[in-house]
């Protein structure tokens, strides 16, 4: 039997929406939890697929983990495992982050290579040869990522591109390392800077977080910590994007809206009225149909990847011709191919796409190929005639807690049914 959402489309959402911690900062504290012999507590988490999938991970390393709503507590214990081989390891993109660690503690790793959404090529390269800058040797072997150092020390390390993981797995070695490392082109996204708060809170010495050029000074040993994992700026995103695209009045809280800065000027572009409140909220007011506007997907603080698909649902829906480029992940275009099923207009060439807004979309059964395509077509879905169903809703599941629920609160029709697919 699998899910699916039948969504009603029509309705203005209007309310206030609370937003929890983010998928992609709570599953790489997880992980930094393996730095530290003891107890790290986690909250603000969110309940997601993924939050105990990540606990499987660091139990089959040795850890103890308990889930209590959104709380995660993990005790590491003083000898892990360095063999990171669970099933779960290829269900999602984050278990590769338990190298670093791995490497940190126990100068030696075995890593799965890690699964994650179909998104597009997703190699591993940067993370090895961080690694290897340290004095690790690191090589892929029969599926997994090994990599030993008889010590660690610290290095210059240039990256070719900013990348998230590979800036996280560098910086969770390096701050067990002897020395100084320079990692320098190193990603800036807010869930960087939240593992940084966090690591300096077990004692290690960061400077720079939140830019291109982090300086690590290691240190001997890390202790554990009490950290609130910040507020999910992708979600966030998402509801401001579902206020303009059903002409809604939405209040988001728990982000701080200056993560979404260019997001919300894009939105202002297209013709939204965006007020920041007091303390991390903000509200998205759209009166009439939005106009076209053109996206480009970049490291932050550039416009990030995973709202790409709402960019595209929006723009669907708009008055004008947008552009849409995407430089990260080329396979996150795979969801125009659903869209059209609704009725968008849209092409692709390389990795631009042009979208030319339609006055209306209409309903169709479609499929989600990773989580944020997934959302996507659910807010493309309040925007069609009838009834949208998406399908293999377990791609949403895996990141936005409660979606039904909060849809339902902001006066949408949304269901989730249980029914067995059949697709030609
Ligand atoms: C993280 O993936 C996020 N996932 C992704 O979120 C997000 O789309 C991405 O960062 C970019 O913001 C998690 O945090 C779990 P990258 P990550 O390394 O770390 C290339 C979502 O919907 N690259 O910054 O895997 C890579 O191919 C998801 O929540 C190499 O070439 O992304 C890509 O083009 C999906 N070699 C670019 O860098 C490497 O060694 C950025 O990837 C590493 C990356």
């Amino acid at each position: 039997m699998t899910e699916h959402f039948q969504v009603h489309g029509g309705a203005r959402l209007a309310g206030a929406v609370d937003v929890v911690g983010a998928k992609n900062s709570v599953l790489k504290l997880m992980a930094a939890a393996l730095l530290a012999e003891g107890t790290t507590t986690l909250t603000n988490c969110p309940e997601i697929l993924d939050v105990p999938l990540m606990g499987e991970v660091l139990r089959s390393l040795g850890c103890e983990v308990t889930i209590e709503a959104d709380t995660v507590t993990i005790t590491t214990p003083a000898d892990l495992n360095h063999h990171a081989d669970s099933a779960s390891m290829g269900k999602l993109r984050a278990s590769v982050c338990v190298l670093g660690p791995l490497v940190g503690r126990c100068r030696r790793a075995v890593v799965a290579l890690p699964g994650g959404d179909a998104i597009g090529s997703r190699p591993l390269d940067m993370h090895q040869n961080g690694l290897r800058q340290l004095g690790a040797h690191s090589e892929i072997e029969h599926g997994c990522v090994v990599a030993e150092a008889e010590g660690l020390h610290g290095a210059q390390i240039w990256l070719d591109f900013p990348s998230v993981g590979a800036t996280e797995n560098i910086l969770m070695a390096a701050v067990l390392a002897d020395g100084t490392t320079v990692i320098d082109n190193a990603a800036r996204e807010p869930e960087i800077v939240d593992l940084c708060t966090m690591l300096l809170q077990m004692g290690g010495k960061i400077e720079g977080a939140g830019t291109s050029t982090l300086t690590v000074h290691g240190v001997d040993a890390l202790q554990p910590t009490e950290h609130r994992v910040i507020g999910d700026r992708i979600v966030g995103a998402t509801w401001a994007f579902a206020a303009a695209m059903t002409r809604g009045d939405v209040t988001v809280r728990g982000v701080d809206p200056h993560h979404l800065d260019l997001v919300l000027e894009k939105l202002r572009t297209a013709g939204a009225d965006v007020t920041i409140l007091e303390g991390n909220a903000f509200r998205v007011v759209q009166r009439d149909r939005p106009t076209a506007v053109d996206f480009v997907t970049l490291p932050y603080p550039g416009f990030a990847t995973d709202l790409q698909p709402f960019a595209i649902a929006l723009t669907s829906i708009a008055d004008g011709t947008s552009m849409i480029t995407e430089n990260l992940f080329e396979a996150r275009f795979r969801f125009i191919e659903e869209m059209i099923r609704i009725g968008a207009d849209a092409r692709t060439d390389g990795h631009h796409a042009v979208v030319r807004g339609v006055a209306r979309l209409s309903s169709a059964p479609v499929w989600a190929s990773d989580i944020r395509a997934g959302v996507g077509l659910v807010l493309a879905g309040l925007c069609a005639d009838g009834v949208t169903e998406v399908w293999d809703v377990f791609h949403i599941d895996r990141g936005y807690p409660g979606l039904v629920e909060n849809l339902v609160n902001l006066g949408a029709d949304v269901r989730r049914v249980a029914a067995a697919p059949e697709r030609s």
